[in-house]
């Protein structure tokens, strides 16, 4: 899912501005580094601690509680009506590289001055008072006196030319609870330790170009860490892991992350994302222990081994992949005493035995994924059931059949109707069902867009196949035809 570009948009909103208003003067001193900065006209409170002078009743957090809850991912801005002072509109784009500097701050600026320096410094677009800027996912004030302080910041969508990082302005935004990085492929520095212990929440999608384990693992205070679509690279999950103890969610994804899966994880877990890695080893027993565990994604590794049996210890639990790792062994029965089940892809892998009929009692149950593995006998699910789902697939599991006094052949499964033994009738998915079926075709189960081959959609799919092999086949003759001729007359 691409991030919204707020970022573009605020540039844009801010360059026009600029363009409209070059009369007005920019009264903020645009001094680069935020250290040697001249003093404000009022002594600002440290950075470093939020102050939680209560002020107003505001919907953003405003004292660090010990056990925060899970912050939502985005935070919406604190109410505009509780600032004092008066709203300006017409917001002054403070280019950075304007030098109209007369005197410090003149005009009322509810953002700590030192932080707006950083922002500034930071390249960051910053209206004069960004608190009160409407683009509330890109920042978030707090609403303490005399001045506010940033608790969120995102940046999206921002090129190295744009954005560079530096240790002194990161300092002083040591106020942020939340930081992310969405698109932002600039490089990463070391970040202060203030910074670093303030964060509860770090987000990084497709953004500072490549991560360690090490670096990742100073945020000890995170509850919740995503990193996505950037390499990660560590010797496994617990560098990571290990120093986080107030850890609810962790996104590590298409990460290439390497190793095992830590078997120490946080028992305040409630979302496991490792998907798209290059994880090895067992899935951990451990894992059981997470009883508040109510997302899990491990899709996509080389994990081995079997599902551990006490994998229905996991209460919690609503959406799991295992999809596309090496899994063998059975569904564990125990998993029929997780309640609130949702979402179940266990599809590619070599997972065995029959498909236990306590799924078909789960009720919450709306995507089933067992295509792809080695699941034989009857599949014990009848029409209705079926039909509940959104997604239901078990095609690819050769020795899998259905009973077709129970289930209609229109329902497209890709797998065989069972003889009188339960064992899957020889021609696979008959093609004998004359062509009516073609009819239902685009109904809610229809697995022919799958990658799961049944051989009637083979046979669908064959004559446009054939088409485009030949088009291929055809355009690469005539490319390579005026490649020749091109080549040879530049040569002679
Ligand atoms: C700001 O937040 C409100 C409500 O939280 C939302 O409707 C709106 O789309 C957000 N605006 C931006 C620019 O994200
Ligand atoms: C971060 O965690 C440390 C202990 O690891 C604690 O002393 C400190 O107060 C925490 N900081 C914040 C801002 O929560
Ligand atoms: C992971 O590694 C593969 C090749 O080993 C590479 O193609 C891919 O881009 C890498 N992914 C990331 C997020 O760096
Ligand atoms: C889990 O959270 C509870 C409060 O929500 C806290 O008391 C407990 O110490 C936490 N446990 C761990 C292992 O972090
Ligand atoms: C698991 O992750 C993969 C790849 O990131 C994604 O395609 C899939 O939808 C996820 N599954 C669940 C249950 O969220
Ligand atoms: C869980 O699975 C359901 C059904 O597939 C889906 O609608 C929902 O978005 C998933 N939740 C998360 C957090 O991925
Ligand atoms: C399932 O696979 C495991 C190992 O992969 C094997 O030991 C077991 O006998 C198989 N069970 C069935 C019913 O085929
Ligand atoms: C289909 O299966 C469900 C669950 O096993 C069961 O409750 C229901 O009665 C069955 N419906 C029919 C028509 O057999
Ligand atoms: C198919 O279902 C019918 C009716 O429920 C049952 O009598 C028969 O034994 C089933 N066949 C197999 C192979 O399970
Ligand atoms: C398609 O199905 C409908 C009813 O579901 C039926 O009336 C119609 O004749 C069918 N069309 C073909 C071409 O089989």
């Amino acid at each position: 899912m691409p991030p919204p570009p707020f970022f573009f948009t605020v540039l844009l909103l801010l360059s026009t501005a600029a363009a409209t208003t070059t009369s007005k003067t920019v009264t903020l001193p645009p001094t680069p580094s935020p250290t040697s900065s001249p003093t404000p006209t009022k002594p600002s409170p440290t950075p470093t601690k939020p102050s939680p002078t209560p002020t107003k009743p505001s919907p953003t957090p405003t004292a660090p509680s010990p056990t925060p809850t899970k912050p939502s991912p985005t935070p919406t801005a604190p109410s505009p009506s509780s600032t004092p002072t008066k709203p300006s509109p017409t917001p002054t784009a403070p280019s950075p590289s304007s030098s109209s500097s007369s005197s410090s701050s003149s005009s009322p600026s509810t953002l700590d001055p030192k932080q707006l320096r950083a922002l500034q410094s930071l390249n960051i677009p910053t209206s004069k008072d960004p608190c009160q800027s409407k683009n509330n996912a890109t920042l978030v004030c707090d609403s303490s006196k005399p001045f506010r302080h940033l608790l969120s910041l995102s940046l999206a969508n921002c090129s190295p030319n744009d954005v560079a990082l530096s240790f002194t302005a990161l300092k002083s935004l040591s106020s942020l609870h939340s930081l992310s990085f969405l698109n932002c492929p600039i490089s990463p520095i070391r970040f202060p330790s203030e910074l670093s212990s303030s964060l509860r929440s770090f987000t990084c999608v497709h953004s500072l170009k490549t991560l360690t384990g090490l670096w990742l693992s100073h945020f000890h205070n995170l509850t919740d860490l995503t990193v996505s679509a950037t390499p990660v690279s560590t010797s496994g999950s617990y560098v990571i892991l290990g120093n986080m103890k107030k850890l609810k969610s962790i996104t590590i994804s298409h990460a290439n992350l390497t190793g095992y899966i830590t078997k120490h994880l946080n028992l305040n877990l409630t979302h496991i994302d490792f998907s798209g890695n290059k994880l090895r080893g067992k899935i951990p027993n451990s894992i059981t222990l997470l009883e508040g565990l109510d997302f899990l994604n491990l899709s996509s590794n080389a994990l081995v081994g079997e599902i551990p049996t006490s994998f229905g210890d996991l209460i919690s639990l609503q959406n799991l992949s295992l999809a596309s790792n090496s899994l063998s062994g059975s569904i564990p029965t125990s998993m029929s005493a997780i309640p609130g089940l949702v979402h179940i892809d266990l599809s590619s892998n070599q997972l065995n035995g029959t498909i236990p009929r306590f799924i078909s009692e789960m009720k919450d149950l709306k995507y089933l994924n067992l295509a792809n593995n080695d699941f034989q006998g009857v599949m014990p699910f009848n029409g209705s059931f079926i039909k509940r789902l959104t997604v239901f697939k078990v095609g690819g599991n050769s020795n899998l059949c259905y009973n077709h006094s129970v289930l209609s052949s229109k329902l497209k499964l890709g797998i065989a109707p069972c003889d009188k033994h339960g064992l899957p009738m020889s021609p696979p998915a008959s093609k004998a069902d004359s062509s009516a079926d073609d009819n239902s075709s685009d109904s809610d189960y229809d697995e022919s867009s799958g990658d799961d081959s049944s051989g009637k959609s083979e046979h669908h799919h064959g004559p446009s196949k054939v088409v485009l092999g030949v088009a291929i086949g055809l355009s690469s003759i005539v490319f390579l035809i005026v490649f020749l001729v091109l080549l040879s007359k530049w040569c002679g």
